[in-house]
């Protein structure tokens, strides 16, 4: 821990207002932000929690194009949503604003102007993508193509959300218009650059010099970027949705996403803040902790900071960056156009209570240091095994039988033996692992240091047993007991940051105060130095009643998800169906040559020897015919008898495993690449014909 900082500032990327958040935002963000903000708190650090919602950029007017609304409404939707549904989570942002606030657009403006003022800017014309069609520029990601780096065929004109690589439009393969499919043109246009290479050396001494002890993959990521050498960035955009470029002479132009948005951890401190708010900003005792995902880590290692280098005034730079990777969802990357992700606001509405759940998985499996999977079993398991069976089943045990032996009231200590001391040194140890793993951003060890004192506390009933030392002497019982409601206080403590409502629940049956309001920054009951002590919860305290801390999951709660998923599976490849290309046309008389009848299923059976092989005798309206259709893999004989199929009537016969095939039944491809029959929508005569 850095000595000479007083504050810490912590922000968080501003989600696109372009949808809701999902698992992966919470995972890569604002769960270990929201972790190490509550930790500071406890300890009694001043720390503030920035956040809000990112309403400029083409994420926001492609998805109003897309539904045929208005910018505005999207980012007013989402906004609602993200907002509402991080605060059910208990994620404790001291603001969360947005970025189309007038607080944002007076500070981004007056940010852009300072730079123009103080010649920081260089303006160039260049030659930018152009739909002729649409008669628009296309900026960013109205640009897509196939990713030169990993093939992906939708990769955006400024980075490709397969592989994460930050892109330019003109290095995409094949690159067409997200507007009107039209091929890309270029148009001449002027826009504003900053020359990050003017601050490269600056950049250089800061980073590769200055902060070794950042996470290798962002500071790999900045070596590999400053290595390559900086150029001129553009910080303007041909839009008509944005911050408006605020001098003269730029009609129709706003400021690059990229430019505005990270201001708005600016503007949003100004908005919580109006007077001190410099203070979070050009104090050099305020320490700046940027939580972001990897795929922004150019925008807040280098153009974020040379825009700050370049305003001067005092502003100051990021301490840390601790950027994750990414969180997959049952072995698919996470996609909000192909739905494919666990929403944090469905998420509260089906799973309601189980917060903590959700946070300790995304903890416990967080991709700090690479990709990771979130799976359904997973989640089950880690609740059922670790918070109901490791967590939940010790508090437990000790509240009970605190309650048999005592009456719930907790009791006095004799002498602390040999086991006791064990106990509170063990814990004692594990505090300073955790402690060490926090303050370097290692959450998901938090969460294994924090579970290691819960199985501290299980071993110590297994080896103590006080409900057999209460048969002989209540004295001991009543210390063994003592020392495991000090394991229960150092959980609630110990957790909070993770699990904030356990956290809150189990300070409560203790009577430990009010922890979650110290883990707003709002009181300050309990403390995190407090773990470890032996003399947390007072004897004579009356405790509450038990209650279950966690609950198991069922089997069904998981395949009912994984249904949900296999369905959007589904609904994805019908939505990305491309049709082949028409047949050659036939003449009128050709096609009334077919003979395409219903026909009802008679009898229907597996073919011998052939994995595939329907056999059904069909009454065709004039006798009874036999088919041999190749569906075996995708229904039971049984369940077609009776059941009417289409039919073509008129194709010569053809021997199939030696049975005389005197027809073909219709049938087509579904979503999974399984046969469905062609059926008539209402039951007809048997040998009616189609057309
Ligand atoms: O990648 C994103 O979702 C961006 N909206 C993050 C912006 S972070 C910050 F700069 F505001
Ligand atoms: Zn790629």
């Amino acid at each position: 821990m850095e000595k000479n900082f007083k504050r810490t500032l912590i922000t968080t990327a501003l989600p696109y207002a372009n949808g809701p958040v999902h698992i992966g935002h919470l995972a890569g963000v604002y769960v270990p932000a929201d972790i190490y903000a509550r930790y500071l708190r406890l300890q009694g650090r001043e720390a503030l929690l920035v956040g809000g919602s990112d309403e400029h950029g083409v994420p926001i007017t492609l998805k109003a194009r897309k539904e045929g609304v208005t910018p505005q409404d999207i980012v007013d939707r989402y906004h609602n949503i993200i907002k509402d549904s991080f605060e059910e989570f208990g994620v404790t942002f001291d603001v969360y604003s947005r970025t189309t606030s007038d607080i944002h657009t007076e500070t981004a403006s007056e940010f852009f102007r300072h730079l123009y003022d103080n010649g920081k800017f260089i303006k160039q014309t260049s030659m930018q993508p152009y739909d002729e069609q649409a008669g628009e520029f296309l900026a960013d990601r109205y640009v897509v193509g196939t990713c030169p780096k990993c093939g992906f065929d939708g990769a955006y004109g400024d980075q490709c959300e397969k592989c994460g690589s930050s892109l330019n439009a003109s290095d995409l393969i094949n690159p067409h218009s997200a507007l009107t499919n039209a091929p890309v043109t270029l148009k001449e246009t002027t826009h504003w650059y900053l020359p990050l290479d003017q601050y490269e050396g600056a950049l250089k001494e800061w980073i590769l010099d200055g902060h070794k002890e950042w996470k290798t993959n962002v500071y790999g990521q900045c070596k590999s970027w400053i290595d390559l050498g900086l150029q001129p960035r553009a910080v303007s955009r041909d839009l008509d949705w944005g911050v408006p470029v605020p001098v003269e002479g730029a009609e129709g132009k706003v400021l690059y996403v990229w430019f505005d948005a990270p201001i708005g951890y600016i503007s949003n401190t100004k908005e919580i803040l109006p007077d001190t708010w410099e203070t979070w900003w050009k104090n050099p005792e305020t320490r700046i902790i940027n939580f972001i995902g990897k795929d922004n880590i150019v925008f807040h290692c280098i153009v974020f900071p040379a825009m700050l280098m370049a305003y001067g005034d005092g502003y100051q730079l990021p301490d840390n960056v601790p950027a994750n990777e990414f969180l997959n969802l049952e072995g698919n990357k996470i996609s909000t156009s192909r739905n494919w992700a666990v929403w944090l606001h469905e998420y509260l509405r089906e799973f309601p209570g189980k917060q903590d759940v959700l946070r300790y998985m995304l903890t416990a499996n967080a991709p700090e240091t690479k990709d990771n999977d979130f799976t359904w079993a997973e989640f089950q398991a880690r609740n059922n095994n670790e918070l109901v069976a490791t967590l939940g089943n010790f508090v437990n045990r000790a509240i009970v039988l605190t309650h048999k032996y005592f009456g719930g009231v907790v009791p006095t200590p004799g002498k602390f033996e040999a086991v006791d001391e064990a106990a509170f040194a063990d814990i004692l140890t594990t505090k300073t692992e955790l402690d060490e793993c926090m303050e370097t951003f290692r959450f998901r060890e938090s969460a294994n240091r924090a579970m290691e004192m819960a199985r501290i506390g299980n071993r110590y009933l297994q080896e103590t047993e006080p409900w057999k030392v209460a048969k002989a002497d209540m004295e001991r019982c009543g210390t063994i007991l003592y020392v495991a409601l000090q394991i229960c206080a150092d959980l609630a403590i110990a957790f909070d940051p993770m699990l904030p409502f356990m956290g809150a629940k189990l300070a409560g049956l203790l009577g430990l105060g009010d922890i979650d309001a110290a883990a707003r920054g709002k009181g300050h009951d309990v403390d995190w130095s407090m773990i470890g002590r032996t003399d947390l919860v007072k004897p004579g305290t009356k405790i509450g009643e038990p209650e279950l801390l966690f609950e198991k999951i069922d089997d069904s709660v998981v395949a009912a998800q994984l249904a949900r998923l296999e369905r959007i599976k589904e609904e994805n490849t019908i939505a990305n169906f491309k049709a082949e290309p028409q047949a050659e046309d036939v003449d009128f008389e050709t096609f009334t040559k077919s003979d395409l009848r219903v026909g009802t299923v008679l009898e229907c059976k597996k073919v011998p020897k052939a994995d595939k092989l329907l056999q059904f005798l069909i009454d065709d309206g004039l006798e009874k015919r036999t088919i041999v259709s190749g569906i075996a893999k995708y229904y039971n004989p049984d369940e077609l008898v009776g059941k009417q199929v289409c039919f073509i009537a008129n194709l010569p016969p053809r021997k199939l495993k030696g049975i005389v095939s005197q027809g073909m039944i219709l049938s087509a491809e579904d979503a999974n690449g399984n046969l469905v029959l062609i059926a008539p929508s209402a039951p007809v005569a048997p040998g009616v014909k189609i057309g």
